[in-house]
């Protein structure tokens, strides 16, 4: 321990005597970058001892007597909210969710090595709490409706989907919809739009106070055609970590999650674009949602990330099955699998078909006009595309193809990706 005033200071939580002894033995070794400044045997002197010695970071075991790690980390969030990385055995991974929604950072299962868990420690030190659970609780006035579009792999169509779908949802003015853009790297909605932000996300996310509709009044980009409101990408990569990583302003707040509730607080839609990844503004994302729109293409590789990322949103995050639809675009692609065996495939239902148009989706690229809005007649993709808001504003009952009879394996398996593989 260097007593140099510059360790992190770590809470050591764990009924098991020889784990937190193991533990400092790893830390010890990391000369004096971490000193152990407190331990505690169980729940409730974890809550005690994090009040008392405000660590920078506390290394917290599940199962423990008196108050298990989980209760004890929210309560640690009323309370003092800090870093907490969450220690479980192997076969408890289905306490990821409630741990992070509790409030920890990150999560290491035993037995872990000196490198992961000085990673982990040092990571949950800088970041603080988890902002997900930091997630203002007041509901706000209005509860517009928050779709996300995303997909597993890059370059299926999300942006084209939330271009149409927030223009479409936007009906000609009569209804209010915001289309923000989650996709904080190489994020390409605003161009897709046409509008030319003066400000950006990364704007908001520099306020020194909450976000309020106030603000996004002064960043939305507004689209003349259809009345959409564009909250930009930031304009270069790197100032992404400003909204949801190391590089806030404040790393206690939860940007993302301000924003998402002052734009559904004033919108009736909030059509959100993402990367594909599961970083911490999509996530929260999705748990903001009414509606995940997952997008795929009929093509293998596109279809077993899509399985895998159904999983995670079905099985792993627990979403209910009616909060994510499928859409698969260019389904007119079709070469060997008919629309009944990528369903089988995916173990969801397609909910939406969009068919395939290279030379209306570019000039719509182009021109910054999104297709929905030219009301081309007999045009099958705009007619797709104008189906799918108008569903999706009615709540999207209806689906495209019929329920698959195979069911995805519960707990987490990909067994979903595997069918699929059968049918060649
Ligand atoms: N149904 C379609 N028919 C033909 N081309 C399409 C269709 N949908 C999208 N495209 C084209 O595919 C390309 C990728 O689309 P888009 O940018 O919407 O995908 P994305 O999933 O947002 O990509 P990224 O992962 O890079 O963000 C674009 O050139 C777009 O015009
Ligand atoms: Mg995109």
């Amino acid at each position: 321990m260097s007593g140099t005033g510059k360790a992190i200071r770590v809470l050591l939580v764990d009924d098991s005597y020889l784990v937190r002894q193991s533990v400092k033995a790893m830390l010890e070794f990391e000369s004096g970058e971490f000193e152990v400044v407190g331990e505690a045997e169980n729940g409730l002197q974890a809550v005690a001892e994090a009040a008392r010695l405000v660590p920078d970071v506390v290394l917290m075991d599940i199962n423990m007597p008196e108050m298990d790690g989980i209760s004890a980390t929210a309560k640690i969030m009323e309370q003092h909210p800090i870093g907490v990385v969450i220690i479980s055995v192997q076969g408890e991974q289905d306490y990821l969710r409630r741990a992070m929604k509790a409030g920890a950072r990150d999560y290491l299962v035993k037995p872990f090595t000196c490198e992961e868990l000085v990673g982990a420690l040092r990571s949950a030190a800088v970041s603080g709490p988890n902002p997900l659970a930091a997630a203002p609780v007041a509901a706000p006035k209005r509860q517009g409706k928050v779709i996300t579009v995303f997909s597993t792999k890059g370059g299926v169509g999300k942006t084209t989907m939330v271009a149409n779908l927030a223009a479409g949802l936007a009906g000609g003015g009569k209804t209010t919809v915001a289309a923000v853009d989650l996709d904080l790297e190489f994020g390409t909605l605003a161009t897709m739009m046409g509008v030319r932000p003066q400000a950006t996300i990364v704007d908001l996310c520099r306020l020194h106070t909450t976000i309020t509709p106030d603000h996004l009044g002064r960043v939305l980009a507004r689209q003349q055609t259809s009345g959409v409101g564009v909250l930009a990408a930031p304009p270069l990569p790197h100032l992404a970590s400003e909204v949801d990583g190391d590089g806030r302003a404040d790393r206690s707040r939860a940007y993302v999650v301000e924003i998402i509730e002052a734009l559904r607080a004033t919108h009736d839609f909030v059509v959100i674009d993402t990367s594909v990844s599961f970083r911490e503004c999509n996530l929260i994302a999705f748990d903001k949602s009414d509606l995940i729109l997952m997008v795929t293409q009929p093509e293998i590789t596109a279809l077993e990330s899509t399985a895998k990322g159904l999983d995670v949103l079905l099985d792993r995050l627990e979403y209910p099955r009616d909060k994510v639809q499928t859409v698969l675009n260019r389904c007119d692609n079709i070469v060997g699998l008919s629309h009944e065996d990528i369903a089988n495939s995916l173990g969801v239902p397609l909910t939406y078909l969009i068919p395939s148009d290279p030379q209306a989706c570019v000039v719509a690229a182009n021109t910054g006009v999104p297709m929905v809005l030219k009301r081309v007649k007999g045009s099958p993709i705009t007619d797709a595309l104008s189906r799918m808001a108008t569903q999706v504003a009615g709540g999207g009952k209806e689906v495209a193809t019929a329920v698959p009879a195979l069911k995805p394996a519960a707990g987490g398996s990909p067994a979903p990706v595997r069918r699929l593989f059968g049918f060649f």
